[in-house]
């Protein structure tokens, strides 16, 4: 394939940042043709916004269009199977968003049914299974690619973290990450039944995505296949019910979740018997915090993904430097502030996008691809039922 055609799903926050992204690629002939989102005014605007020669009415319409060539999902969580679903029988390659799927109102529920207070994890665990399973069979019964967007993969702290694994002899015995932050205020999080669980799946996706991605690349260079995730404990709270917290006046965290955890931590256990912490939060003040620190037997290896360090700012006031960006999820400019210098490189967007492109010119995997995507939602879903039923789980293989 010479040119590559995407169509554009969504219009949100995501679907920007993949927008520009397609922009940056070099060498590669790519182009969004075009854009469908669930309200029509929002897909003109975005169109018109970023310069796109089509507005597609519907999905079906756009997956209609033989131009197309590859369908970006930039979709609520609870569709990007069964829109990865028709997109693949209709040929197309996918670009999908994490996490690759969880138990949501599909599954039959109400969207404001608080599935998260009723339904059994186990249940959860096993439906969100069969789901992936069948997105499997359709995958290789079509041959389409998977593009996975895990952007911490692509992030160059952990490139970085790649080259010192294959330089050094050492074995990596222990991984720490964590994606974190003061809260969601997107009205989707606040439900289980629309975002298919709280920050582990939200936030989590992305730690549990790069720890595994560690251990699966150390086992490529070892041993020529990944290492893989066997078993899994964890606990999961929601700390922004805790009365104190509820007392207290002015809120600097978000509290708006309704039937979702704010809080996990996940203990990952792989076949080397090495091992993995993740932590997920929505109670962490002082900007967005995103790390994945690397224990070897020869070394250590610190990814700052955000904030870093390369560009500290003081400002005496909130408006000392207008409203150039500073860095996300920051409650005040006041005072020091990590300012990063370009965010979307230091968080891998337009490495992960150049990844995809190549990976269809040139018919190879994504280094983010299906096998990842499928497990860290095994690990997370598996991670539900250990918290809720308090003991250790197999993750499903
Ligand atoms: N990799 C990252 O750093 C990152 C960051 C943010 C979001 N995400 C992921 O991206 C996805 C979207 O999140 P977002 O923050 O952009 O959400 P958003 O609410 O900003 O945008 C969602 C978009 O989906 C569209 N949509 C909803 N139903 C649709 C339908 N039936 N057909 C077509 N379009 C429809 C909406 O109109 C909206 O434009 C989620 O899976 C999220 O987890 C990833």
């Amino acid at each position: 394939m010479k040119q590559i055609k995407i169509g554009m799903v969504g219009t949100g926050f995501a679907a920007s940042f993949h927008t520009e992204a397609v922009r940056r690629v070099v060498g590669i002939d790519a182009e969004i043709v075009g854009v469908t989102s669930g309200r029509h005014t929002n897909a003109v605007a975005f169109a018109e916004k970023h310069k796109l020669s089509r507005v597609y009415e519907s999905f079906e319409q756009m997956l209609d269009d033989p131009q197309v060539n590859v369908v970006d999902l930039c979709v609520p969580t609870s569709l990007h199977l069964p829109m990865a679903l028709q997109a693949a029988r209709a040929g197309k390659h996918l670009i999908v968003e994490k996490p690759l799927t969880g138990y949501t109102a599909t599954a039959g529920h109400d969207d404001d049914e608080d599935i998260g207070m009723t339904v059994p994890r186990q249940k959860m665990l096993d439906h969100t299974l069969e789901s992936m399973q069948e997105m499997e069979e359709v995958l290789q019964s079509t041959g389409v690619k998977f593009m996975y967007a895990e952007n911490w993969v692509y992030a160059p702290t952990v490139a970085k973290a790649r080259r010192l694994i294959a330089a050094s002899p050492g074995t990596v015995m222990r991984i720490h990450a964590e994606e974190s932050h003061n809260g969601s205020h997107a009205s989707y999080a606040a439900r289980w039944s629309l975002a298919g669980g709280g920050s582990l799946v939200r936030t989590g996706s992305h730690a549990v995505g790069g720890a595994l991605h560690i251990k699966y690349y150390e086992g490529m260079l070892k041993y020529g296949e990944p290492i893989r995730p066997t078993t899994v404990t964890a606990e999961v709270g929601h700390l922004t019910k805790m009365e104190r917290f509820q007392a207290r006046e002015p809120k600097h965290l978000a509290d708006s979740l309704i039937d979702c955890e704010d809080w996990g931590a996940v203990l990952i256990r792989f076949e080397d018997d090495s091992v993995a912490e993740v932590i997920a939060s929505d109670v962490v003040l002082g900007g967005i915090y995103n790390y994945l620190e690397i224990f070897s037997s020869d070394g250590r290896i610190r990814c700052n993904i955000n904030p870093n360090d390369q560009v500290l700012v003081y400002s005496p006031e909130e408006d000392s430097f207008g409203d150039e960006y500073l860095a996300e999820k920051i409650s005040t400019r006041r005072g020091w502030n990590f300012a990063s210098p370009d965010e979307h490189w230091a968080s891998g967007y337009y490495q992960e996008m150049q990844d995809f492109m190549e990976t269809i010119v040139h018919d190879r995997s994504p280094l983010s691809g299906w096998q990842l995507a499928r497990d860290v939602v095994a690990v997370i879903y598996a991670a539900y039922v250990s918290a809720e039923e308090g003991r250790r789980v197999e993750i499903p293989q």
